[in-house]
């Protein structure tokens, strides 16, 4: 069956993506406001996009009720500073009271009971439980389309719990052991990573 994006009602639109693009890794992404409070929401219309310089985007939507930015969106654009925490399995229940519709004065790292640790290049905390965390900087804000705001963020400094750093200087990481989670299909779903399989990759061909 075809689907013609550009006829599809929003809600449709969005079910669409929600539900093949999968599984999605989760930002969980803390800010601060300009008055200093501290916001934390998952997002995970996110990856990582480049390596040089280290980037991340994110899809920030606007919120459905006012029309207007979401926190996170409207620290960001105040600040130009974020912090991604990825999410693990042990996090995954106070990741998701973060993600309530809160007001703007709401400390929500405070409201889901977060611990959090100092960051050393930008303002924002960083949550102390998650296994990584990216210190952030944005290089670019893009409008695009009525319901949404792109962030291009650069990664200035990267935190990894010292448990999952099998070798600092061959960067041997035990990712599974980070038990990351991701978002998959329909409202409330989450993927672990785990059922793995590996293969190899073929040859390169000779260019000339
Ligand atoms: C797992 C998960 C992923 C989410 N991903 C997104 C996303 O990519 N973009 C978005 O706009 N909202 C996303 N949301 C909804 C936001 O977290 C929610 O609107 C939140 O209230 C925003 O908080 P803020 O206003 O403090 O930024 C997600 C929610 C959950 C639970």
């Amino acid at each position: 069956m075809l689907f013609d994006m550009r006829e599809l009602s929003l809600i449709k639109r969005y079910k669409i993506l929600n539900s093949t693009i999968t599984p999605r890794p989760i930002a969980w992404i803390t800010t601060v406001s300009e008055d200093g409070t501290r916001n934390a929401a998952p997002y995970s219309f996110f990856n990582a996009v480049g390596d040089e310089p280290p980037m991340v985007v994110l899809g920030l939507l606007k919120d459905p009720a006012t029309g207007g930015m979401k926190n996170t969106a409207s620290n960001i654009a105040a600040t130009g500073e974020f912090v991604v925490n990825l999410v693990c399995e042990a996090d995954a229940e106070k990741m998701n009271m973060t993600s309530i519709d809160g007001p703007a004065d709401l400390d929500e790292l405070e409201y889901a009971n977060i611990e959090t640790l100092p960051s050393t290049a930008v303002t924002p905390e960083r949550i102390a439980s998650s296994p990584v965390s990216f210190e952030c900087r944005s290089l670019e804000m893009l409008e695009i389309g009525p319901r949404q705001t792109i962030v291009i963020g650069e990664i200035l400094v990267t935190h990894i719990k010292d448990e999952f750093i099998l070798d600092p200087d061959k960067v041997y990481l035990d990712t599974p052991a980070m038990k990351l989670i991701g978002r998959v299909h329909g409202s409330g779903w989450y993927a672990r990573g785990t059922d793995l399989f590996k293969m190899d990759r073929p040859k390169p061909l000779p260019k000339d």
